[in-house]
């Protein structure tokens, strides 16, 4: 994404541009994108999503290499289930706190129709990522995908959140 570190508040007009790349299948991607893929597959398959039948899958690399998983958990009381993403990312916050999260990796499926478009993630989770890359001060690459088909590569969560809120403005 394309912006500028201006003070929005001075702004009479700002362009946002957001680039994107899209493959036409994971064969597509090196191996170890590929790996990290079929690592959030297999963790979508462990979903908890009784209620939304939609589930997602989440796997995240480390700096250190190690990959952490996540996966959508609902509840009876819609609200206070989460998100496969931010249960990956909090997950990695607790157990290697202060690592840096090179790569996230996201998988869908319904159990009531194929999903065969990229599933990019919710704007809560988001907004989540965002508080991650901007402490780690290190850009990290998401790549999102149905059950299956094409694969879209953002290569920082700016590229899918222009105006981030961050710390830097409480
Ligand atoms: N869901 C995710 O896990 N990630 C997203 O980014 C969007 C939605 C989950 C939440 C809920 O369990 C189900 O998908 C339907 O919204």
């Amino acid at each position: 994404m394309e912006t500028s570190t201006t003070n929005t508040r001075d702004l009479k007009k700002l362009k946002i541009e957001t680039h994107l790349e899209v493959f036409d299948s994971l064969s597509e991607l090196p191996i170890d994108i590929q790996e990290l893929m079929n690592k959030a597959h297999e963790a979508r398959e462990n979903a908890y999503a009784p209620y939304s039948h939609f589930k997602v899958g989440a796997a995240l690399r480390l700096d250190s290499g190690a990959i952490v998983l996540g996966n959508n958990q609902e509840n009876a009381a819609f609200p206070s289930g989460l998100c496969a993403e931010r249960v990956a990312v909090f997950h990695a916050g607790a157990m290697y706190p202060g690592a840096t999260i090179t790569t996230l990796a996201i998988t869908a499926r319904s159990l009531k129709h194929n999903v065969l478009t990229p599933i990019p993630p919710c704007g809560a989770c988001r907004q989540s990522l965002a508080e991650y890359e901007v402490v780690q001060k290190t850009p990290m690459a998401i790549y999102f995908m149905g059950e299956r088909g094409k694969v879209v590569k953002a290569s920082s969560v700016k590229g899918l959140l222009p105006l981030i809120f961050d710390s830097s403005y409480l």
